[in-house]
């Protein structure tokens, strides 16, 4: 695993995002596996800046995202397919064909969840996955748990999960408590993993994921077994690790 320490949340979105460029300029047709959420915000921001000033081209990139809220229409704004379009889909070349989400819009779950695994199936895995953390250790929406779920699957989330997100909500009752999410093996079948996290509320899980034992009660502690996994973190987040 490789470290990389930024100073604050500007400079890890800025060194994430040009591995994300590194990769586009490497093989233009590459998959992409993205994620949502507040940490890879800046980084979208980043690589949007980069393709407006002529620097990247994502015609031919094709990506898969980790996760979608169950029940939510994608033009509700809180869908990770909103998120998507939002934060980067809308602002570079990519074609929406190639981009790929669970469909949160299919009750389902069984065919859903087939649906994506043969969409993830048909890429043999992305060429770097895209992770933030949960501050329980989940990536995805793969939640602690006893086993690790290895292929897409529908979650009930847990208590600490929709209290962190419920800031994006008006209220708890709004919050779905499901999710379709790639499992740990889709996840694990990236050729690269790079996993974003800042801020001191994530210094306990980033050390307890990436230095205590690899359980399921800490999902993303699998990562420590993944052979190509680079960890881009702020000083915050890295303040309970020795470097
Ligand atoms: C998002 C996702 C989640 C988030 C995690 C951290 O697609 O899969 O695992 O990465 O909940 O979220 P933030 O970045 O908001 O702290």
């Amino acid at each position: 695993m490789r470290i990389i320490k930024a100073k604050d949340y500007a400079d890890m979105s800025k060194k994430a995002a040009a591995i994300i460029a590194a990769q586009i300029t490497m093989k233009p047709d590459c998959v992409l596996g993205l994620a949502t959420g507040s940490t890879p915000e800046g980084l979208y921001a980043e690589l949007v800046k980069m393709y407006e000033a002529g620097e990247l081209d994502f015609s031919n990139v094709q990506s898969v995202n980790l996760d979608e809220y169950k029940g939510l229409p994608r033009d509700n704004d809180q869908s990770y397919y909103y998120f998507m379009n939002h934060h980067l889909f809308s602002h570079v070349n990519i074609d929406k064909a190639n981009t790929n989400l669970p469909d949160g819009t299919i009750e389902d779950s069984e065919e859903a969840c087939a649906q994506y695994n043969a969409i993830l199936d048909s890429f043999g895995g992305a060429d770097i996955q895209l992770l933030g953390i949960g501050h329980n250790g989940h990536i995805g929406f793969n939640e602690p748990a006893d086993t690790f779920e290895l292929l897409t699957h529908c979650v009930d989330l847990q208590e600490s999960t929709i209290k962190a997100n419920q800031r994006f909500f008006a209220s708890y009752d709004d919050v779905p408590k499901q999710a379709y999410t790639m499992g740990i093996k889709n996840i694990m079948d990236a050729k690269m993993v790079l996993l974003v996290a800042n801020g001191e509320g994530k210094a306990d899980i980033v050390k307890e994921a990436f230095f205590g034992p690899v359980t399921p009660q800490v999902p993303a502690s699998i990562l420590q077994l993944h052979k190509n996994v680079v960890l881009v973190a702020d000083e915050a987040a890295l303040s309970k690790v020795e470097l």
